[in-house]
C-alpha cells in the first residue's frame, strides 16, 4: 500500500464539505443530523443514502434570503422523492420537473402544480398531457414543433403559460457534458441562428399560449458569476428585441441553475451572495439601458440544494493490491452513482465507524460492477489499514446520484433515509430482488 509522507489524519477531520450538522462524537465516528452514520448503516443496511433534512431546508432558506425578489425553483432532476417535494413546498420554492413521472410524484405529494415548471428537450405526448391535466404553472418550450402541438392540446378555450428556452451562446460548466449554453448541444433555441426569435413569434400567434418570459440554463457546476452576467445581458437584449418588434414586455427571466458546489475540501463553490448582488445590478443596468422594466427573476438550483445534504454510506467488500494500486471495493458503485464514470468527478470518502491510527494511503475506491470504469473515488485518501467490513461515507452525494441510478447488474437501488434532530427515518426503501423480479413478466 502506498503510504503518504504526511502525518496521520488529525483527530478532528476536515468537515468542510459535510452538512453543517456533521460532528465527530468520538474519534472515527461521524454523526449527521445527530445520528451516527454507522448506526444508519446497521439499521438500514448498505449501501444507504442519508439526507440531512435541516441542511436541505437551510440551503433553501439561504437561496430565498440571497434572492428575496426572485422565484427559487428547485430542479427536481437533482433528487426528487415525496419528502423532498414536501420540503420544497414548505420552504416556499417552486419545482422544475422534466417528465410526467416527476410531475405526478410532486403533485400527488401535495406540491402545488401552479408552482411547477415543466422542462425537457423532448417532451412526450404523455408529459404534455399530464402537465395540462395537472395544471402546471409554466411549460418551457425547447423545440419549435412543440408550440403548435401544445396549443392544440390546450384547446381554443384553454390557457397555458409558457417560456422559451434560449441558447445565449455562452460556454460555462464543470465538464463538456454539462455545458448547455452553446449552440452545439441539444437544449434550447439559439439566439445566433434566430430560432429563439422564431419561437417567440410562433408562440405569439397562439392566443391560448401566454409567453411570460425567456429561460436559459448555461450548464452545471459553474463556479464563476461572470457567465451569468453575460447571460443577463444577452437575455435582456432579446427581451428588448421582443419589445421593439411586438410591443410586448416580458415579465419573467429565468436564468436556470448550475451553481457550483465543492465536492472535496478546498474546491471552489459559487458564491451565492455575490451571484445575487451582481445579477441584480447587471439586470437593473441592462433593463435601464434597454428601457425595459426589470423582470421577475427565476433561478433553478438543483445540485446546490440537494448535493451537500446527502451522504452515501458503503461497506468495504474487498481490498486488493495490484502493483502500486490499492483498490478498495465497496458494495455499491456506478449503479447508484454514475457521476465519476460520466464526468470524471472526484470525491473524498471517509472511513467511519472505527478509529484508525494508520497512516493515510492513496487508494481507488471502486464499485462492485462489471466495468473497469466503475470507480467511485480515484486517488482517495484512506487509512492504510482499511479492510473488508469497514464503512466508508461519501459526502456531497445528494444530487445526481440516485436520480441517475440504474439497474446495472440487478443489485437493486439503495434506500434513502432522512436524519433530523437525532432521528433517522426511511424515505425511499431499498429496491428488492422481488421488485426486480416482478417487472420481468416474460418467459
Ligand atoms: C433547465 C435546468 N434547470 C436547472 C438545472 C439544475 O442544474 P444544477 O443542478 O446544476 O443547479 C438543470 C440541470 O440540468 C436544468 O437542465
Amino acid at each position: 500500500m502506498t503510504t503518504l509522507h504526511e502525518p496521520a489524519a488529525p483527530a478532528t477531520a476536515e468537515l468542510s464539505v459535510w452538512p453543517a450538522s456533521a460532528t465527530e462524537p468520538r474519534p472515527g465516528g461521524l454523526a449527521v443530523g445527530g445520528v451516527p452514520l454507522a448506526e444508519i448503516a446497521d439499521r438500514f443496511g448498505t449501501p444507504v443514502y442519508v439526507l440531512d433534512e435541516a441542511e436541505v431546508r437551510d440551503r433553501c432558506r439561504t437561496y430565498r434570503q440571497a434572492f428575496p425578489d426572485a422565484e427559487v425553483v428547485y430542479a427536481g432532476k437533482a433528487f426528487l422523492c415525496r419528502a423532498m417535494a414536501h420540503w420544497m413546498d414548505e420552504e416556499g420554492l417552486g419545482l422544475d420537473v422534466c417528465s410526467a413521472g416527476e410531475l405526478e410524484l410532486a403533485v400527488t405529494s401535495g406540491f402545488p402544480p401552479e408552482r411547477i415548471v415543466l422542462h425537457g428537450n423532448a417532451k412526450s405526448p404523455r408529459d404534455l398531457a399530464t402537465a395540462l391535466r395537472l395544471g402546471v404553472g409554466r411549460v418551457v418550450i425547447d423545440s419549435p414543433s412543440k408550440i403548435a402541438r401544445l396549443a392544440a392540446a390546450v384547446g381554443p378555450d384553454g390557457h397555458q403559460r409558457v417560456m422559451v428556452r434560449v441558447v445565449p451562446g455562452i460556454s460555462a460548466g464543470g465538464h463538456e457534458k454539462v455545458r448547455t449554453g452553446t449552440d452545439d448541444q441539444k437544449f434550447g433555441l439559439s439566439i445566433a441562428d434566430g430560432h429563439a426569435q422564431h419561437a417567440v413569434a410562433r408562440i405569439l400567434d397562439q392566443p391560448q399560449l401566454e409567453l411570460t418570459g425567456l429561460h436559459c440554463h448555461l450548464g452545471s457546476q459553474i463556479t464563476d458569476v461572470r457567465p451569468y452576467l453575460v447571460a443577463v445581458r444577452r437575455m435582456v437584449g432579446l427581451m428588448a428585441r421582443v419589445h421593439e418588434q411586438y410591443g410586448l414586455v416580458l415579465p419573467e427571466l429565468d436564468l436556470g441553475g448550475g451553481h457550483g458546489i465543492a465536492y472535496r475540501p478546498g474546491e471552489r463553490a459559487l458564491d451565492l451572495t455575490t451571484l445575487a448582488r451582481r445579477v441584480r445590478s447587471e439586470l437593473a443596468g441592462a433593463c435601464a439601458a434597454a428601457g425595459l422594466p426589470v423582470p421577475r427573476l427565476i433561478i433553478e438550483p438543483g445540485r446546490a440544494i440537494a448535493g451537500p445534504a446527502g451522504i452515501a454510506v458503503y461497506r468495504v467488500l474487498a481490498v486488493k493490491r495490484t502493483g502500486d494500486e490499492v483498490f478498495v471495493a465497496v458494495d455499491g458503485g456506478m449503479s447508484d452513482n454514475p457521476r465519476p464514470a460520466l464526468y470524471g468527478v472526484r470525491y473524498a470518502p471517509r472511513l467511519i465507524g472505527r478509529h484508525s491510527t494508520a497512516d493515510p494511503a492513496r487508494v481507488s475506491v471502486v464499485g462492485r460492477h462489471c466495468e473497469a470504469g466503475d470507480i467511485l473515488a480515484a486517488d482517495a485518501e484512506l487509512p492504510a489499514d482499511v479492510r473488508p467490513g469497514d464503512l466508508l461515507a461519501v459526502p456531497v452525494a445528494g444530487a445526481y446520484h440516485l436520480s441517475m441510478a440504474s439497474g446495472y447488474n440487478l443489485v437493486g437501488r439503495p434506500p434513502v433515509t432522512a436524519v433530523r434532530d437525532g432521528l433517522a427515518r426511511l424515505l425511499v426503501r431499498r429496491e428488492s430482488l422481488e421488485d426486480i423480479r416482478s417487472r420481468d413478466v416474460g418467459l
